[in-house]
């Protein structure tokens, strides 16, 4: 039987991850000096470092068997796989934020919003009853109302410095965000000990 392998989200989680795991006592020097490399021995466990969405691909496909990924792609891409754990690191939010000053839920006329989370934002304005017009960006979305693209946009904030800096506040909170612990449905099955214990070591070596 191949490894238990682990798709882990590269970039924001990829550092507060990598520690748990030296908690957890596993060995990560190939995570930490992992060059070009895109599998990566962890001790007896393999990883692969990938960009959030195919995370959870590769995980409802189960060539992964316990995905790393933040709960912003989960809300984004709900799919048949098991959310296990929070892991409580890569503590953000999704936010509504407009332009300082403008009035977003004032008015009458149709508004229109930019985020690179559509389901997320569709979701958030369908609980609200309200109609807004939805535009996709796959980057920098504060972009969208300094251009005159939309009146307000649907993002993460973090630190809130990136809409500080672009004269941008948040209107609303939508929902807390963090990173949590998904497992393929079958892989939960056929391997549920090695699984089980993988995640409750994981759960023990949580570093907040
Ligand atoms: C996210 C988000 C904001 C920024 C918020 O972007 O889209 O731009 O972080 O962080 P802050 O509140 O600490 O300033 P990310 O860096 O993930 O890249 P992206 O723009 O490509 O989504």
């Amino acid at each position: 039987m191949r490894p238990l392998r682990i798709a882990l989200t590269k970039g924001r989680l990829e550092k507060a991850a990598i520690d748990i795991f030296r908690n957890m006592g596993l060995d990560v020097s190939n995570l930490e000096n992992k060059g070009r490399r895109l599998v990566l021995p962890l001790g007896d466990f393999e990883v692969v470092l990938v960009k959030p969405a195919d995370v959870i691909t590769y995980i409802e496909h189960g060539v992964c068997d316990i995905g790393i990924v933040g709960k912003d792609t989960i809300y984004e891409f709900p799919g048949s796989y098991y959310e296990l754990l929070n892991l409580e690191i890569g503590r953000c939010k999704f936010a509504l934020a407009a332009p300082n000053g403008t009035q977003f839920f004032g008015g009458y006329a149709e508004k229109t919003v930019a985020t690179k989370y559509p389901e997320v934002t569709k979701e958030f304005f369908l609980k609200k009853g309200m109609d807004v017009r939805i535009i996709k960006i796959e980057g920098s979305v504060e972009l969208a109302p300094l251009l005159g693209l939309a009146d307000a946009i649907v993002d993460i904030v973090e630190t809130g410095k990136t809409l500080k800096e672009n004269g941008l506040s948040v209107i609303e909170d939508v929902v807390p965000i963090s990173a949590r612990v998904i497992v393929n449905m079958a892989s939960l099955k056929l391997r549920k000990r090695e699984i089980e214990d993988f995640v409750s070591a994981m759960s023990k070596a949580k570093t907040v």
